[in-house]
């Protein structure tokens, strides 16, 4: 496995593996790898030729006040999970390298940036959304790899990608979960024992959202008070939305297929989870 720090060396290893016919796959993300990070090299590995994973803690989509400086960077024991599950290049870059000078151009995309995560962390997707389109410029991409913890996320760039005509396929991996159920997330290193059960919560109120369809409800009102029950006595609820996959737009009624979706803080931690609801339309 190679580390890559610069954008010339990056594009050097890939020009190389294209240049042989090799599929590439790229896997973004912010280090303090765990297990859902592992689960979309895997992936990578299985359905590409060439992976590679970037480590960068994006400046640009962290809010002041916000733990951007906080945020875990353990690069040494990532390169080991990286190279353990199969990568093929870490790319690895300063926020120099990636931000030579003031940033003047962004990538926006309107309106799927708005609801959810959007209205409590404004700038926040224009940062991703601007950091993707340069690693899909560096790296090249045939397949990109994301994980569905993030739904929203995933709405955004893949609307990004199709409106831009990016030549690249995006896949998107299921969200791996601790035994009780919390998605797993760099974040959770920050929680305590206590703060660690409370989180189950989170997930506990999914659960309750996908029952209640399959019993046949459908208003989301009925279902967001039972989300909620489960939810207010261990946590700060910033959301809990049940929303059109597509749009992102709020319901009332679920058809056809939804995104049931929380965000919280438990203790100082700020977490998000969602599940996909997919009903027959009508
Ligand atoms: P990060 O939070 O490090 O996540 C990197 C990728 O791992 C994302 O696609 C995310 O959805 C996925 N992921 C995280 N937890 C997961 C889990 N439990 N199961 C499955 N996949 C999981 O998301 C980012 O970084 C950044 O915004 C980035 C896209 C790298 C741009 O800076």
């Amino acid at each position: 496995m190679e580390l890559a720090k610069t954008i010339k060396s990056v594009r050097s290893w890939v020009n190389v593996a294209r240049s042989k016919g090799k599929k590439i796959g790229f896997v973004p993300t912010m280090g303090a790898l765990h297990i859902g990070h592992i689960s979309l090299i895997e992936a990578a590995r299985k359905n590409t030729d060439f992976v590679v994973v970037s480590i960068f803690v994006n400046p640009t989509q962290f809010g002041p006040g916000e733990d951007f400086e906080k945020y875990p960077r353990p690069l040494d024991t990532d390169l080991e999970i990286c190279k353990k599950a199969g990568a093929d290049v870490v790319f690895a870059p300063s926020a120099k390298e990636m931000y030579p000078m003031k940033n003047l151009t962004w990538v926006n995309v309107e309106k799927l940036t708005a609801p959810l995560c959007g209205r409590c962390r404004p700038g926040h997707f224009r940062g991703v959304a601007t950091v993707c389109t340069k690693f899909f410029n560096i790296v090249a991409p045939d397949i990109a790899f994301f994980g569905q913890k993030d739904a929203q996320q995933v709405a955004v760039v893949k609307k990004m990608a199709a409106d831009l005509n990016m030549s690249l396929e995006i896949v998107v991996c299921p969200t791996v979960r601790e035994k009780n159920g919390l998605a797993i997330s760099s974040r959770n290193r920050y929680l305590t024992a206590q703060e660690k059960k409370d989180a189950a919560s989170i997930y506990k109120s999914l659960r309750k959202c996908e029952q209640m369809v399959k019993e046949g409800i459908r208003e989301t009102e009925p279902i967001i008070a039972q989300m909620r029950k489960i939810l207010s006595p261990v946590s700060a609820i910033e959301y809990i939305s049940i929303v059109d996959a597509q749009t992102l737009e709020t319901i009332d009624k679920i058809a056809g297929t939804a995104i049931a979706a929380v965000a919280v803080k438990i203790g100082s931690t700020r977490l998000i989870d969602n599940i996909l609801i997919d009903v027959l339309a009508g």
